[in-house]
């Protein structure tokens, strides 16, 4: 395991060259930092699945950017090791590479060291707008969770030819215009190890099986407190283990040894 100094986008990227896996978990506020943090998690992801975590949405549309820098700024306060990315939230980026980088730069201000948006090819030219003015981007592909209406539902993507050429086709490009890290949620994970042995940044697996550079599960599905049905993609980690900071560690140790996801897990 790499040393548990300050996380960086270069260390990212050398931890996955090094072949050692990138525990990523989601987190809103400054008790969780902390503990994920003492538990080795090496990425927090301050997502706006808050929306339904934490507010009780039943999607992540109605989620605000003063809704993410309050939480971006909670969860820098817990954490001292781990890279902190922010979400942008729906509406906050899609209109104009100008208005993602507004939004970006209060995340960036409330501490993020690195901004998450969804989308492929067409976000190209808004990355690189971004990391051209020092923004770190992670791409998020496959099954996009702002997009819920268009998609019909949290399905799984690129399942034919056509709709994993073309999520190979977005991912290329967003990597090609700078992007640090790509989220593949929901993905087969045939495809998500394709995707990840081309790119030259790192992959984050979300219900995308075993081959990507690191996973990433939202804390509240992981801890089981997440009301109704989990998706087939997450391991509640509480089990056989004897509290929360226990079940972190658990999480972190099988994401590095590559024994999470399982078989069972995959799409
Ligand atoms: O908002 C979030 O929690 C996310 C993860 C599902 C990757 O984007």
């Amino acid at each position: 395991m790499a040393s548990p100094s300050h996380r960086t986008v270069p260390g990212l990227a050398a931890m996955a060259r090094a072949g050692e896996k990138i525990a990523m978990l989601t987190c809103y506020d400054a008790s969780f930092a902390a503990l994920l943090d003492r538990a080795g998690v090496d990425v927090l992801l301050v997502g706006d699945s808050l929306g339904m975590v934490i507010g009780g949405h039943a999607s992540t549309l109605p989620v605000t950017l003063d809704d993410m820098v309050y939480h971006t700024r909670c969860v820098t306060m817990g954490a001292k090791t781990a890279l902190v990315i922010a979400d942008l939230s729906f509406g906050t980026y899609q209109a104009s590479p100008e208005q993602a980088y507004r939004s970006a730069a209060r995340l960036m201000a409330a501490g993020a060291q690195m901004v998450k948006l969804e989308g492929g090819a067409w976000l190209a030219p808004t990355v690189e707008f971004l990391v051209a003015r020092s923004i770190p981007v992670c791409g998020h592909l496959g099954l996009q969770p702002q997009s819920v209406h268009r998609l019909g539902g949290y399905k799984v993507q690129g399942k034919t030819e056509e709709s994993a050429r073309e999520l190979g086709d977005d991912a290329r490009r967003l990597a090609a215009a700078g992007a640090s890290l790509l989220v593949l949620e929901m993905v087969p994970a045939a495809l998500a190890t394709e995707i990840t042995a081309e790119l030259s940044i790192p992959t984050i697996g979300i219900g995308a099986g075993p081959g990507c550079a690191g996973q990433v599960l939202v804390l509240y599905d992981m801890l089981g407190i997440y009301p109704g049905k989990p998706m087939r993609f997450v391991r509640n980690f509480m089990t056989g283990n004897d509290g929360v900071e226990a079940a972190v560690t658990a999480f972190v140790q099988a994401v590095k040894a590559g024994s999470f996801p399982g078989p069972e897990h995959c799409m």
